[in-house]
């Protein structure tokens, strides 16, 4: 819980607004945003680095509702993409191209050449080929493509294997060893320039070490490059950033920005950083109500109505979600022989889980609450990786997304609906 989702009384709010209310105006399940919590994030990133010129960059894949990238955008914010489709989406909520890096290794022709025709600020090249590829195609529209390397820098992130990039064996980044080679070819080639450098080692980082230590192997590359006559303009320390989702200990954003300042003393390069969790992982919440309680023979359930194609950091990452009744339970007064309403209301340990038939479709384990059938509960640090990575996965039409702004909501997504799932299928004869 942060200052933006709190109990008043007995009920959850997102700031002037009980839960309760747009569960019932806009069914569940639901993601609602706080807009106040994603600007303060973003300010508290941008004022943490205001000693030195920089660029925040978002990195949509961890939210692109539209909504949220215009407020970004509103606020000055650069744009970390990773497709034609997140480079079309910045651009329609109101984003600058030329704020808006390029990273992934597989980048298309096709998106390549839609990233130069908009003008973006650079390319995050992740391999020989890839720099081929882009040389020719720049060539192509008789333009000059601005480029970075991603620098692979062999630094173990300590987060979980799914989302760690930094290492020897993982596909991101060209190696460490190989990166100089490349920059010198890369420096040759007719229709590139070379603008700048980064890394990026993995996502939800709970120490600075990691960081600091990937952000040294690469400025002393910088040096070495320099050296050689191939000055840059720009380095990216990509995102990673950790948030709290249940006890974890993060640094704040304040004390990873000074980090990084420091390993940057001396030298006034433009930073880019990329953050996607930690600007949107505590501003959102995904709402959901309970169909059924069921109990099994060793476990109780409790059914609710959004499963792991809405939420799927759980199933895939075993991710803990902090899950909170949106209503509290008053406290238990049992009354003899009463059945349902409030006084019935036992705290009971719950296998909290969706109607998905697969047994990994599951929000939280051993959950302690006090539900009824028809209560609404709340999965806590949704905001990232939510509803970006959610699915259709047993036809199950995506959610609403809401966001609450003091006293007001906005609809900033309608719930999909059957007819649009298969709308662009067709029945052979
Ligand atoms: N830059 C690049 C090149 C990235 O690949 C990523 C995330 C970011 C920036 C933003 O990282 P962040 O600040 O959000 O940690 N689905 C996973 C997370 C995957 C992250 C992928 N790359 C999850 O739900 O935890």
């Amino acid at each position: 819980m942060n200052d933006h989702f709190r109990y008043r009384q007995d009920e959850l709010y997102a700031e002037q607004v009980p839960l309760g209310l747009i569960a019932r105006r806009f069914g569940t399940p639901c993601y609602v945003y706080s807009r106040a919590a994603l600007e303060s994030a973003f300010h508290e990133f941008d004022q943490a680095l205001a000693a030195h010129e920089h660029l925040l960059c978002y990195a949509v894949k961890a939210n692109p509702n539209l909504a949220i990238l215009n407020l970004f955008a509103r606020l000055g914010a650069g744009f970390d993409i990773v497709s034609g489709g997140e480079l079309q989406r910045v651009l329609a909520a109101g984003g600058a191209a030329e704020k808006v890096v390029f990273s992934g290794v597989g980048k298309r022709e096709d998106e390549m050449r839609q990233a130069l025709e908009a003008g973006i600020l650079c390319f995050n090249v992740e391999s020989a080929a890839e720099l081929d590829r882009l040389n020719q195609v720049a060539g192509g529209l008789g333009q000059i493509a601005p480029v970075s390397l991603r620098v692979n820098p062999d630094v173990d992130a300590k987060t979980h294997p799914y989302i760690s990039t930094g290492l020897k064996q993982s596909k991101f980044g060209v190696a460490y060893s190989e990166a100089l080679a490349l920059y010198r070819k890369a420096a040759g080639m007719a229709h590139l320039r070379v603008t700048g450098i980064d890394c990026h080692i993995g996502s939800q980082l709970t120490e600075v070490g990691p960081f600091i230590a990937a952000a040294e192997k690469v400025l002393a590359l910088v040096d070495r490059l320099a050296a050689e006559g191939i000055a840059l303009e720009h380095f990216d320390f990509g995102g990673g950033l950790g948030i709290c989702y249940d006890d974890e200990t993060p640094p704040s954003i304040a004390e990873y920005a000074r980090a990084l300042l420091h390993a940057l003393s001396g030298r006034s390069e433009k930073l880019i950083v990329e953050p996607g969790r930690v600007l949107v992982g505590n501003a959102g919440v995904l709402l959901t109500r309970v169909e059924y309680l069921k109990q099994g023979e060793e476990k109780n359930f409790a059914i609710v109505d959004a499963a792991m194609n809405d939420l799927m950091r759980p199933a895939l990452y075993e991710a803990y979600h902090q899950i909170l009744p949106v209503q509290l339970a008053h406290p238990l007064q049992p009354v003899p022989g009463g059945r349902g309403g409030e006084r019935d209301k036992q705290s009971l340990i719950f296998e909290v889980v969706g109607p998905v038939c697969e047994s990994g479709d599951f929000l939280g384990h051993a959950r302690e609450l006090g539900v009824v059938a028809g209560d609404v509960l709340a999965v806590m640090s949704a905001g990232a990786y939510g509803m970006s990575m959610s699915s259709n996965y047993n036809t199950r039409p995506r959610a609403a997304e809401v966001m609450v702004d003091g006293e007001q909501t906005h609809l900033i997504r309608e719930r999909e609906t059957l007819e649009q799932l298969y709308a662009t299928e067709k029945i052979i004869t």
